[in-house]
């Protein structure tokens, strides 16, 4: 019994700048999946190990159980832990058949129904290249002129992403997936000390409300959605945890509302709240 304990406190190779025992990784495990609902898997250990050692750097610490008792005591640091663990990569106009369909199909249909102020909720929208998409999307397909008012909700519990999803500065780079029609309308370059960076521009980038919000949390959202896009979030979370926030999104849409999720997730059938239209697109019933 002893030996096993002894092996299950013992780190990760000595030679590791860092120490991150067995019980350290079981207790990055348990806090994540109960507060974010990412499970890192024993696979993810070297990734997790990784990511935490820039923290211990930064604040000059050996052991991730000094590390601990900052987390539990301080709530900034808190959140520059989960910071630190979440995947955010995302770019401009990712899986683009979501925003053709958005302009050939969603568009149409809510000026058919008389939709007057639709609402759009891009969640988990990391350094805001989603929705940016989203209302240069719109603008190209004339939302502004048909629609009486258009609002977009974008929202990340990663307080660092969001700080620079809410600045909308990107590199030029950016430029090489936006698609050159939605170029000069929705976009300009920077300049002088600027240069070699692109924003959305000021007018559309102010139609969208940047919040902080858990998925796992309390929503208090007073409307309902014509549109969510939660794409390459809930991949991340265990099975259990995306059929619950699937049934919470099927309360937030309208009847009829349209659900975008990523390449590599699904809605199971056996719900019953979804029609699949193909293409990771999804009809509430
Ligand atoms: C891989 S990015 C996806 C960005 C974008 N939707 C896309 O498809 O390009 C996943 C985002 O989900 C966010 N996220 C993870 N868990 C979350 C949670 N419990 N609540 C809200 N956002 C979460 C992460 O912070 C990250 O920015």
């Amino acid at each position: 019994m002893g030996r096993v304990l002894a092996k299950a406190e013992s780190a990760v190779p000595h030679n590791d700048e860092f120490e991150l025992t067995e019980k350290d990784f079981k207790f990055i495990q348990w806090f994540m999946h109960k507060n974010v609902g990412i499970f890192f898997s024993d696979r993810k250990r070297t990734m997790v190990y990784g990511r935490i050692s820039r923290q211990l750097r930064r604040l000059g610490l050996r052991r991730f159980r000094q590390y601990r008792q900052l987390i539990e005591q301080d709530s900034e640091e808190q959140a520059n832990f989960i910071n630190c663990l979440t995947t955010n990569k995302t770019q401009f106009f990712r899986e683009y058949h979501h925003f053709e369909y958005l302009e050939k199909v969603l568009i149409p249909d809510w000026q058919a129904s008389q939709v007057s102020h639709p609402q759009i909720w891009s969640a988990g929208c990391s350094t805001g290249e989603e929705p940016y998409s989203l209302v240069s999307s719109l603008y190209w397909a004339k939302s502004f002129d048909r629609f009486e008012n258009v609002s977009i909700t974008a929202t990340d519990l990663d307080t660092k992403v969001l700080a620079s999803a809410k600045r909308g500065v990107y590199s030029e780079d950016a430029l090489n997936t936006i698609p050159a029609k939605y170029l000069k309308p929705c976009f300009v370059r920077g300049t002088g000390n600027q240069q070699g960076y692109i924003k959305c521009k000021a007018g559309l980038q102010r139609l969208i409300d940047f919040r902080q919000l858990n998925l796992l949390e309390k929503w208090d959202f007073e409307r309902q959605f014509d549109l969510i896009s939660c794409r390459n979030v809930m991949i991340y979370f265990d099975k259990n945890t995306q059929e619950r926030l699937i049934k919470r999104f099927y309360e937030q849409l309208k009847p009829g509302g349209a659900l975008f999720i990523g390449h590599s997730e699904s809605v199971p059938p056996s719900l019953g709240l979804f029609h699949h239209l193909g293409h990771t697109i999804y009809i509430k019933k």
